[in-house]
């Protein structure tokens, strides 16, 4: 993974058919995904419950690329050698699932994983001031965590604007999650992200029969980023 300021697109799989999850990745692969972002969920720290690190293990053996990790698990750290195991690219904890950030943190990197660390809507980004040395990618959740197919929560736009400035040239990823579709993609890509998650706006209209929609649905949102990315 060399690192890259250009437009990512990352179909999360939450709504792909979870009946078919290989032929689903495989499909928005060849649809042109750059990321394939996996959505793991505990019905703990958010009330949804997914899948572990044995379905990341077996979903990881039909990704060619990035295989994008986010936790929505609280605690983290008795799970990350599991999902690092799994053949995750990049895991990503939230900031609010425990006391230990800076130790979940350093045991992803630990694993030669990228750590990434996801910010709840609530969560100011003061928090991460001091992570930054720690961190290869910050997720701004702009939804609540928990379920796909919600509304973009606008106020978030504000603040990749300034999480872009504390960043400055530091070679790390600004990921968006929640939300995503041709509207709200100009906004954050104009507000300084890079990796923009997509569920719902990526797998409407497709299915693994017909995938072509899931490839105009990716190049929508990626060409009207594009356009806005300063
Ligand atoms: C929400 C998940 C997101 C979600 C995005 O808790 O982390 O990845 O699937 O779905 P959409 O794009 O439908 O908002
Ligand atoms: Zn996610």
């Amino acid at each position: 993974m060399t690192f890259s300021r250009a437009i990512k697109i990352a179909p999360s799989i939450l709504s792909a058919d979870f009946a078919n999850f290989g032929a689903e990745c495989q499909a928005i692969e060849a649809q042109g995904a750059d990321w394939v972002h996996v959505d793991v969920m505990d019905g703990h720290f958010v009330p949804n419950i997914t899948f572990g690190p044995t379905t990341c293990a077996a979903i990881r053996k039909h990704i060619k690329g990035v295989m994008d990790v986010h936790l929505m698990i609280a605690p983290v750290d008795p799970y990350i050698d599991a999902f690092a195991q799994s053949g995750a690219d990049v895991i990503t904890a939230h900031l609010e699932a425990g006391p230990h950030i800076h130790r979940s943190l350093q045991a992803i990197r630990a694993h030669g994983v990228k750590a990434g660390l996801a910010l709840n809507p609530g969560t100011p980004i003061e928090a991460v001031a001091h992570l930054l040395d720690m961190v290869d990618l910050i997720c701004v959740m702009t939804v609540n965590p928990g379920f796909g197919g919600q509304k973009f929560i606008h106020s978030q736009v504000d603040k990749v604007c300034s999480l872009r400035t504390m960043i400055g040239d530091r070679p790390i990823h600004i990921e968006i999650d929640g939300g995503v579709t041709v509207e709200t993609a100009p906004l954050v890509a104009a507000a300084g992200a890079d990796v923009l998650v997509a569920g719902s706006a990526v797998f409407k209209g497709g299915s693994v029969a017909d995938p072509a929609p899931y490839g105009a649905n990716i190049r929508a949102i990626r060409s009207v980023a594009e356009a806005a990315q300063v």
